[in-house]
């Protein structure tokens, strides 16, 4: 009975427990701060002993940032509560709100990388050296976007420490292909006109007015509209982001936090093609699977041991959903959450994702070369080209198996039909 005693002691004591239930910091979607996601069940975490791996082709996504489109809601929240700040000091409010009696501060920088962000990446350019002791490069490329050029760098910092003075840093821009495979949309006119928003928008008119009625009923004497509401809600990652701690966070039960996780969700799937007419989506992830098989398979003979890329949520969701690997069997539905879904992005893509592919060789558990996926810390299962039962066991797949599974993306160039279908204005 001692050691329990211990344990519980330690978790009263951790700061996470006294802000807010810890579980629900990973399940904030795409604007989680950076988890390794849950391992599979059944599947092994490590490979066999005689296997070794011989290249690696990791693409990370920028760590912890500042709000974009989440800004404005939050600045109205922050105007609402300082014009009510007179009422707020007169009126009695529960122990989780009691903060805003001493003013709620705002200090999130828009868009950039924050100091969480930097350590996650800097923490991850550490476990990556350390994993993969054997394996170096002297370029890294990343998005043109600030903050994922700062992430390459800060990863670097971790992984190379004071040799980053020599490493190169290219940006997708300095490469001449017409389709970028980090950032491909950028290439496709339609896919920025393409509103994925309206399924999130449904979901969100659904679950966001009653918790505004919750906040109206617990702060009387204000009206805490339905944007501010948003603006709380948002207030919750985004000050974890910025500051690693959250009182808003703690205004919301899990059921709430879990609703707008879905929302995020929501819009990722619409985003990525799986819940969107056209299947842009899938058509763009293609220019990274084939690029992956093409580095995998060393079709070009001078393919590198390794790759370090940095890129985006999507830049990740994309060739997710073109190879099949997180797709659900019915498309999200924009009025409930579903009781199991396989897209996930609080798994898939939480800030500082890394989505990393190995290629390795055994000396008598496989024969020939195999591909594994590590998402985020743990085995995603390549369920799309398994075949044998040690397949199964690790997750794995032979790189013959794996690349005849992606046929349909080594078939996609720009500006063949389906491109010119699927991206161009006229098509
Ligand atoms: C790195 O290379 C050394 C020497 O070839 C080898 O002994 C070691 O097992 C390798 N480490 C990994 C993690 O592959
Ligand atoms: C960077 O490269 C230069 C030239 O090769 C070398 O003199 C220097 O020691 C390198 N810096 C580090 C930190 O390795
Ligand atoms: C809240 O809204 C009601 C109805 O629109 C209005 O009568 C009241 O004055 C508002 N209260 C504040 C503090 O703005
Ligand atoms: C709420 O925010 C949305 C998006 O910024 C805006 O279009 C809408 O007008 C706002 N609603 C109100 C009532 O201010
Ligand atoms: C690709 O092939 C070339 C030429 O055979 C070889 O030198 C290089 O090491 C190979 N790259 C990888 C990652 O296997």
């Amino acid at each position: 009975m001692y050691l329990p005693l211990v344990h519980l002691l330690q978790l009263s004591l951790s700061p996470n427990v006294l802000h807010g239930q810890s579980e629900d910091y990973k399940n904030l979607a795409t604007v989680s701060p950076y988890h390794d996601a849950p391992n599979v069940p059944g599947v092994s975490v490590d490979l066999p002993d005689d296997c070794t791996v011989d290249q690696v082709i990791m693409l990370h996504r920028h760590g912890s940032r500042g709000p974009v489109s989440e800004q404005n809601f939050i600045l109205g929240l922050v105007e609402t509560l300082d014009n009510a700040r007179d009422i707020i000091r007169s009126t009695p409010l529960p122990p989780n709100l009691q903060f805003l009696k001493q003013g709620y501060e705002y200090q999130l920088a828009p868009q950039e990388l924050t100091i969480v962000g930097r350590r996650e990446l800097f923490d991850h350019g550490v476990e990556f050296a350390l994993r993969y002791p054997n394996l170096s490069t002297d370029v890294v490329v990343s998005s043109p976007i600030q903050r994922v050029v700062d992430s390459s760098y800060f990863f670097a910092q971790g992984f190379f420490g004071l040799k980053t003075e020599n490493i190169t840093f290219r940006t997708v821009t300095d490469l001449d292909d017409p389709v970028s495979w980090i950032t491909p949309w950028k290439s496709c006119p339609k896919f920025s006109t393409h509103q994925p928003h309206q399924a999130a928008s449904r979901w969100a008119a659904k679950y966001v007015p009653p918790i505004a009625q919750k906040l109206g009923r617990l702060v009387p004497g204000i009206n805490i509209s339905v944007n501010d509401t948003r603006g709380a809600l948002y207030a919750c990652p985004f000050d974890l982001a910025t500051r690693n701690q959250s009182p808003w966070c703690n205004v919301f039960s899990t059921r709430e936090l879990q609703n707008l996780e879905y929302e995020y969700d929501l819009l990722m799937d619409g985003v990525s093609g799986h819940a969107s007419r056209g299947d842009i989506g899938p058509l763009l992830g293609a220019f990274y699977v084939k690029k992956l098989i093409e580095r995998l398979t060393n079709g070009t003979r001078d393919a590198e041991p390794l790759y370090l890329e940095f890129g985006h949520d999507t830049s990740i969701l994309l060739p997710l959903s073109t190879m099949g690997l997180n797709k659900d069997s019915l498309p999200l539905n924009p009025d409930r959450v579903p009781v199991h879904r396989v897209f996930r992005t609080s798994q898939q893509t939480p800030f500082a994702a890394s989505m990393v592919w190995e290629r390795f060789t055994c000396k008598k558990s496989f024969e020939g070369p195999q591909v594994r996926l590590v998402l985020n810390g743990a085995t995603f299962p390549l369920f799309i080209c398994a075949k044998s039962k040690v397949d199964k066991r690790y997750g794995t797949c032979s790189l013959d198996e794996f690349a005849r599974a992606n046929e349909y993306s080594t078939h996609v160039h720009y500006k063949d039909e389906s491109w010119n279908t699927a991206c161009d204005i006229d098509g």
